[in-house]
């Protein structure tokens, strides 16, 4: 019954939707052709560890097929999202609401429109990866000054989640800063026969909706094609100087992205060790031509399953000793592979390190995937859900400029307290702060902010703590309470976006739009209308371990894993962390 129902559906669908079959390695997996399908991350787990559940997906190759696919979902009256090709966020943004949505997969829309060399312009499909959008616009000699430092995000999911590298120059470190055009599809009602269509929207540079659709989580209908503002081809030329004391890192970060371009800085709390970027544009005359790889080099399959296993050993069984160690010795064999860097494109041999800006700005060479002929590279991203490789939280907290000498002081001073206690985030490169500046998007940042970028052991068994993951708690509260830090869309645990939308002031401005653009809420789903501060349900979820899955803060005991207790943290004592008991002293104070 149902396969003759689909049979008679197929051919409507085949018409307006493009392509049937989806790209091999993609989120999107459905269980008959492209009905009934679940949808993950490129890591295979959202923050909660479900997937969620659409009842059909798509996958446009045009404007046209696109439209076609938002006016289909509106008339059958039914929620949809966009979804990128290899999909990188952690929190579940990309399900559509309820469980019977329409996925619109951008994995096919991921052509050039036009170079306007004149002007310095590029316009793409929102689908394009950032590696195939930073090649093509260096053919035409061309560069985007910045980016996230991963090259597997589309240009229409990155823009969403409002994702930066790290500049206080120019127009700054967000990329959707260089955005000086778009067009996207919104559900809309049509005239006298009530018929519902979608229409597409041209937004230009000077156009104010142009500040809402920049980052727009995707709630605003699907961008089509995006135009950048480029500059001319340029290389930079990067040194990453360690310091072995972090006693200036407060005044460092207030102060770096003032003298370098490209500037950020990577702490090492646990070793009290801090890694300075150099990094800053050069005449394109300049020798060089290095290569980012980025740390996932030439990294086999069995590499990173027993780097995995050595990590769950020690969080298992290990002591702060053992791991610490261990995160010593992973941060010193970076050093000496100059953090992933080359000189000419295969080895590293000393800084600087010149190349051109589009191989130096992103790397990813791990998500290339299947070939053509479905054959299996060697490489897979250290968090493909294939390999038993990395899983892990991954917070990023924006902490203004104005705030950011006194919020790092303080953490300063919680690390001082067991410093020993922070080598699981030395094990993940520490604490990365990267540069934005304010910017006029809606739900970008207002004012020139600092980004903190950590990532730590997360267990695959629900309810197991990380070692010390009470004290990675209290520093992200402290960021979140003490100091009014946003959490990264695209990255951060549930509970750090508790009432966020507080603290956007043109959350207002931006609503305002999305009623316009898309008034039935097509495009809304549970979580953004939790994060937007819609409906008035908060994105925290309790039940029993909520917080040491971050789904909470803890108010009592069960929130937390057995044995630990919800208490107060060491130096912020609003923070409310799961922790290990400390032994009760027996001496009586007099
Ligand atoms: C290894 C790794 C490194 C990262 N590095 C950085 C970094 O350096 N800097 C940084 O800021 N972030 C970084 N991130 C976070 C990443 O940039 C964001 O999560 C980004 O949003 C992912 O983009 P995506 O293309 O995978 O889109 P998805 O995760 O699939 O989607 C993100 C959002 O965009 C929406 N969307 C996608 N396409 C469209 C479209 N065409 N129209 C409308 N909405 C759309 C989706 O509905 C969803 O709401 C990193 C993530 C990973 C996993
Ligand atoms: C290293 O850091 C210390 C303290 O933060 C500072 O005094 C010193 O000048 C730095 N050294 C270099 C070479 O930058
Ligand atoms: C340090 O790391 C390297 C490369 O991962 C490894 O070969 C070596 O055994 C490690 N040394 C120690 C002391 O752990
Ligand atoms: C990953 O680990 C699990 C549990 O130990 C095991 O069953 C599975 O076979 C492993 N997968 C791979 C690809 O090694
Ligand atoms: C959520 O955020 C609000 C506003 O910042 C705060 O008052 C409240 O205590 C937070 N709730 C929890 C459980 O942290």
């Amino acid at each position: 019954m149902r396969a003759m129902l689909l049979l008679l559906l197929l051919p409507c669908v085949l018409a307006t939707s493009g392509s049937i079959l989806p790209p091999p390695g993609g989120p999107v997996h459905c269980s008959l052709a492209t009905f009934d399908c679940t949808v993950t991350n490129a890591c295979g787990s959202f923050n909660d560890r479900e997937t969620c559940h659409a009842s059909q997906a798509v996958y446009p190759r045009t404007e046209a097929e696109l439209v076609a696919a938002v006016a289909s979902a509106a008339r059958e009256k039914r929620k949809a999202k966009a979804v990128a090709k290899y999909s990188h966020s952690f929190p579940k943004l990309v399900c559509p609401g309820g469980s019977d949505g329409v996925i619109i997969s951008t994995a096919l829309l991921s052509r050039v429109v036009g170079v306007d060399v004149e002007k310095k312009q590029i316009t793409v499909q929102s689908g394009m990866l950032l590696r195939d959008l930073v090649a093509e616009a260096a053919m035409a000699g061309l560069s985007l000054p910045a980016s996230p430092y991963f090259y597997g995000v589309t240009i229409g999911g990155l823009l969403a989640t409002g994702a930066h590298g790290s500049s206080l120059m120019g127009r700054g470190g967000a990329v959707h800063e260089y955005v000086v055009g778009m067009r996207i599809v919104t559900p809309s009602m049509a005239g006298e026969s009530g018929e519902v269509l979608a229409v597409v929207l041209e937004l230009s540079a000077d156009d104010p909706d142009l500040d809402a659709a920049k980052v727009s989580l995707g709630v605003l209908g699907v961008i089509s094609q995006v135009t950048l503002q480029l500059e001319p081809l340029f290389k930079r030329a990067v040194t990453f100087l360690t310091n072995g004391s972090d006693a200036d890192l407060a005044e460092m970060v207030d102060v770096w992205g003032l003298h370098h371009e490209f500037g950020d800085i990577m702490w090492l709390p646990g070793q009290g060790k801090v890694v300075l970027r150099k990094d800053d544009r050069v005449d394109i005359s300049t020798p060089g031509d290095g290569l980012n790889l980025g740390m996932f080099r030439d990294r086999p399959t069995s590499d990173i399953a027993r780097s995995r296993l050595e990590e769950e050993q020690l969080q298992e069984k290990g002591s702060d000793a053992a791991l610490c160690s261990v995160s010593r010795n992973r941060s010193m064999v970076a050093e000496q592979l100059g953090f992933g860097l080359t000189n000419d494109g295969k080895s590293f041999t000393g800084y600087p390190v010149v190349g051109y800006q589009h191989h130096i700005q992103a790397y990813g060479s791990c998500q290339e995937g299947p070939d053509d002929n479905g054959h299996q590279e060697q490489q897979l991203c250290p968090w493909n859900p294939r390999i038993n490789g990395s899983f892990i939280y991954n917070p990023g907290l924006s902490v203004t400029r104005s705030k950011a000498k006194a919020f790092i002081k303080d953490v300063l001073t919680l690390r001082d307290l067991n410093p020993d206690a922070f080598c699981g985030l030395d094990m993940h490169s520490g604490i990365l702060f990267r540069y934005v500046k304010s910017s006029t998007a809606y739900l970008g940042k207002a004012e020139d902010s600092v980004e903190l970028d950590m990532a730590y052991y997360r267990s695959r068994v629900r309810g197991t703590p990380a070692m010390h993951a009470d004290v990675f708690d209290e520093l992200e509260q402290m960021a979140l309470y003490k100091y009014g830090a946003l959490p990264h869309w695209g990255k951060s645990r549930s509970y750090a976006f508790n009432e966020t939308w507080g603290k956007y002031p043109k959350l207002g401005e931006f609503l305002d739009v999305k009623a316009r653009f898309d008034p039935d809420g097509v495009f809304s789903s549970e979580w953004s209308d939790q994060v937007l501060g819609i409906n008035g349900r908060s994105p925290m979820i309790p039940g029993p371990g909520c917080a040491v899955e971050g789904l909470c803060t803890c108010i009592q005991d069960s929130d937390c894993a057995s044995g630990y207790v919800c208490s107060p943290g060491m130096l912020y004592p609003d923070a409310r962390v799961c922790s290990i008991p400390r032994p009760q002293s027996t001496i009586a104070q007099c």
